[in-house]
């Protein structure tokens, strides 16, 4: 069996983690699992890049020690892997002592060889937060002292690279799969191109860091130190080189560039492959701290399930492309493909073998039409996925099952007659077939369906259903949804995941306050029921007339019939809104709107009062 190494990149812990971390890792996640499929042994490494100043002075604002802040966040990252029940074999923290040692040893290996010398760095520095500015041009005031930045010189270890343009571009000229997809080592070969400077690779202004063994006055600046996590995950386990990166885009050049130079310096093996993939846009926005606009992957999981998540990010984004991720889009294509596509499938082909054949594989083979669609469709998929083309795999594995459900369509075997065992066989078998292609980006639902069909192996490619065999207890894998409570559910608790990491980093959660005067514009006003009536085809709907201390009780179309009978209501006092813009509803103009708790998906419960109140009182 031959080894196979991937890794996600290591995150830094100055943001808590979100879809976009999530993506990649289930992406990674997903290919760990065809390379065990295609019989692979494999390794899949994550992690966290714990150093610099930002982490020192996050941990210094929550009055913790930096050692204090990365663990925290560090195991936020894997308690949010584990409930996305992602399968990482090995969690690499940039902390770790045997990580420092690797780190060193990377560094005394380039030097070595030559390739590192002491000079000095001129840049221009931020007093308060000790670091230098990349982005700033002298001149350029520092908003945290109000004065320019002061432009500081201090002595660094360097790395020579710029000796490596010309093997570098030998190297990508031999290895032309080396950078993935094409566009990204089009960019990465113009980037070299161009003849690279020699790079800063230690700092003496910055605390937080891996000290230089050799010279402990330095750290070593991120990249240097991030990059070998890599090589530390597998120390000692006869895995390096590792046979693929996968990062976002952004992080192109460390990877592509720096990283295989200094591996070329230490003269040690390249990894085989860097690939890079796109971002995952929030309606259309890059998702940034900044921005606000950043989704959590928990509340989809748990309202939606996994692999609900895993197969929207899979299937809706082109892999190696930007993409947009919404709660709309996200419901919309559970029904399409979850629900009424695979969920269908495996319920109404299990439901009949149950019903017509006793639960039983009937004794029959697959009609060889759809045999031979299901091996082409199985194939193609293979392939895409050896490519990281997600969405096509999945495309061609959905095309099996439109091609089944057209099959069962047409043989109807609801009317009987001498194919019904070859029909059921051949929807069962095919559903097998699709439950082993689809296990990579579905696991859960995958290994529901293949129980179902009495299957007590492990999930492999090839073999096929075996007739007579037993099927298991007939479930629903992917239940229809509801688009709006769903939605609301999930928002409802991205709101509280949002709070909770908000507080876990140490910030107060983003205020969305209101002014007083906003407030006094809501008419609150204490109103007593007179009547109560069911709305006519409205069976969430009472019509009521409600005295708020004005001429003629109002007309309040309400939508609390399924927790309160009409006669409960009767002279009850309620909180109305009074000056609510009216509404027709059902042939009746509502004059306001009754204040109850909402319960997400319980019951409305009406606010009231335990004292005695008179009616038309104000509530402020
Ligand atoms: O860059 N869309 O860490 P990081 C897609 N520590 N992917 C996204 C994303 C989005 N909106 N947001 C984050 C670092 N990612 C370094 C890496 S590796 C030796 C050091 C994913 O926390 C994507 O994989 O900023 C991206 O490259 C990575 O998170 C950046 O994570
Ligand atoms: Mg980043």
């Amino acid at each position: 069996m031959s080894k196979y190494y991937l890794t996600t990149p290591i995150y830094y812990v100055n943001a808590a983690p979100h879809i976009g971390h999530a993506y990649t890792t289930i992406a990674a996640e997903a290919i760990a699992r065809v390379k065990r499929l295609q019989g692979h042994e494999v390794v899949l490494t994550s992690g966290t890049d714990e150093h610099g100043t930002k982490v020192e002075r996050a941990a210094k604002a929550q009055g913790k020690t930096p050692g204090e802040f990365v663990d925290l966040i560090s195991n936020e990252f894997q308690t949010i892997w584990k409930k996305l029940d992602l399968q990482i074999d090995r969690f690499q923290r940039t902390t770790d002592k045997k990580h420092a040692q690797n780190v060193n040893r990377l560094f005394e290996a380039c030097k070595q060889n030559g390739y590192i010398y002491k000079g000095t760095y001129t840049g221009l520095y931020a007093v308060v937060s000790e670091s230098f500015v990349n982005d700033a041009k002298p001149g350029d005031i520092d908003p945290e002292t109000g004065k320019p930045y002061e432009e500081l010189t201090e002595e660094n270890y360097f790395f020579k690279l710029s000796a490596f343009t010309e093997p570098l571009l030998k190297f990508y000229d031999e290895h032309p799969d080396f950078v993935q997809p094409e566009i990204r080592r089009n960019e990465v070969l113009a980037f070299v191109k161009q003849g690279l400077e020699d790079l800063s690779i230690t700092r003496t202004s910055i605390k937080w860091g891996v000290p230089v063994e050799s010279d402990p006055a330095h750290v070593f600046y991120v990249w240097f130190d991030a990059l070998m996590a890599y090589w530390t995950a597998v120390n000692g386990e006869d895995r390096w080189p590792a046979d693929l990166h996968l990062i976002g885009k952004e992080i192109l050049r460390f990877h592509a560039v720096y990283w295989p130079a200094f591996l070329m310096a230490a003269g040690w093996p390249l990894p085989k492959k860097i690939f890079a993939h796109g971002w995952l846009l929030f309606e259309n926005d890059k998702m940034s701290k900044s921005r606000g606009n950043i989704v959590r992957p928990t509340p989809i999981a748990e309202t939606m399930g996994v692999d609900a998540l895993r197969y929207f990010l899979l299937r809706e984004i082109v892999f190696g492309q930007d993409g947009s991720f919404s709660f709309d889009a996200l419901v919309g294509r559970y029904n399409s493909d979850l629900a009424n596509g695979l969920g269908n499938l495996a319920s109404r082909t299990l439901s009949m073998i149950q019903q017509y054949r006793a639960g039983a594989i009937p004794q029959a083979s697959s009609d060889p039409a759809i045999a031979a669609i299901v091996e082409k469709a199985s194939k193609a998929a293979l392939d895409a996925y050896d490519a990281f083309e997600f969405s096509r795999a999945l495309e061609h594995i959905w095309s099996i099952i439109s091609a089944v459900d057209k099959f069962i369509v047409e043989r109807a075997p609801w009317k009987g007659g001498n194919s019904v065992d070859e029909t059921l066989y051949t929807a069962a078998n095919a559903l097998r077939t699709v439950c082993v292609l689809v296990h990579p980006v579905m696991p859960h639902a995958a290994e529901a369906i293949w129980q179902q069909l009495g299957e007590t192996g492990k999930i492999a490619l090839g073999g096929a259903l075996k007739t007579g065999q037993k099927i298991g207890k007939v479930a629903g894998v992917f239940p229809r949804l509801d688009a709006k409570p769903t939605i609301q559910k999930m928002q409802e608790l991205e709101e509280a995941e949002k709070a909770r990491q908000a507080a876990l980093m140490g910030k107060a959660p983003e205020a969305n306050f209101i002014t007083i005067d906003d407030f006094a514009k809501v008419d609150l006003r204490v109103g007593q029921v007179k009547s109560a009536e069911a709305v006519k085809g409205a069976d969430k709907l009472l019509h009521l007339k409600v005295d708020i201390g004005e001429e003629e009780p109002r007309t309040i179309v309400a939508g609390i019939a399924l927790a309160y009978k009409p006669e409960q209501l009767v002279g009850r006092k309620v909180v109305i809104v009074a000056n609510l813009q009216p509404r027709k509803l059902r042939g009746l103009t509502s004059q306001g709107m009754i204040v109850a708790a909402s319960l997400g998906d319980g019951q409305p419960v009406l606010a009231s009062f335990l004292e005695d109140v008179p009616v038309g009182a104000r509530l402020k």
